[in-house]
């Protein structure tokens, strides 16, 4: 897996990005979490910098595959136990990391995601992109689809940079990569029985304009989950953590602090 790792002794924190982008969508937030934790943003099997077949083969669609990747990560870098974030897809894997091995978790963070799977219409639409992503020629037609969804209005209005930034990121992607990407996440499980069961500490946060997984989703989320606590951010949509950066930080930085009471005592393998 490509990886980005800021080192150092601080406690573990590993997070997972969104569809269709890569790990550069944590660089901005990834800053000011640096100066608590040790920050480790890998790019997701077929996406960004990592091959999506191992050797010449290319699994089956499936996000637990991806968990396991990161899994292996976790081993490569002797990291018995660390905090897991994921915004949105991230938070797919994350949930399927849980589901596998919930001992390497000791605190969550689900950004703008869903617990729910799929329903049939969906999972066709995901069907058709992947055909389309596999037989165009480039992929503006992804980009001019998902840029209204994934960024909030303010951005989309005030942070014209932030638009063109953000295009450039899903316009790089490989087409192979986000077909399997979108067949993994149309056969993701429900996770709503995992997330009520789940122990430890959780952060559930959301952009107040993200409409493909409103306030109103992560609040349901936040209330299923036994040790759960909700922020919502404003003037950002559904990529909250790369539209309002600081204020993401910010708040993970709160949570972690108030959860852990300042503990460091998780990460390195005995
Ligand atoms: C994402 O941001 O990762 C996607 O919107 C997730 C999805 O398509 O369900």
């Amino acid at each position: 897996m490509h990886v980005i790792d800021s080192g150092g002794d601080n406690p573990p924190l590993v997070l997972l990005h969104a569809f269709p982008v890569d790990s550069r969508m944590w660089t901005a937030a990834g800053d000011p979490l640096a100066e608590r934790f040790r920050v480790i943003t890998p790019d997701q099997r077929g996406l960004g910098a990592t091959p999506l077949d191992e050797g010449g083969r290319v699994p089956p669609p499936d996000l637990s595959v991806v968990a396991r990747d990161v899994i292996g990560l976790l081993d490569e870098l002797e990291l018995d136990r660390v905090v897991l974030g994921g915004l949105s897809m991230g938070g797919y894997v994350a949930m399927a990391l849980l589901a596998a091995a919930p001992h390497r978790v000791a605190g969550l963070v689900l950004a703008d995601t869903r617990a729910a799977a799929d329903g049939p219409e969906q999972r066709a639409t995901r069907q058709a992109v992947a055909e389309r992503a596999e037989t165009a020629d480039t992929m503006d037609w992804l980009a001019d689809s998902m840029l209204p969804n994934v960024l909030g209005a303010t951005t989309r209005s005030d942070r014209r940079e932030l638009v063109t930034a953000v295009r450039g990121l899903i316009m790089g992607q490989p087409p192979e990569g986000v077909a399997w990407a979108q067949r993994a996440m149309a056969a993701r499980p429900d996770n709503s029985a995992l997330v009520r069961a789940t122990e430890v500490p959780t952060l559930v946060v959301v952009g107040e304009e993200d409409t493909l997984t409103p306030p109103a989703t992560a609040r349901e989320l936040a209330d299923a989950m036994p040790h759960a606590d909700l922020t919502v951010l404003p003037s950002a949509g559904h990529l909250s953590a790369l539209e309002v950066p600081d204020s993401f930080a910010a708040t993970l930085l709160g949570w972690w602090a108030r959860s852990s009471g300042g503990a460091s005592g998780y990460g390195h393998m005995e």
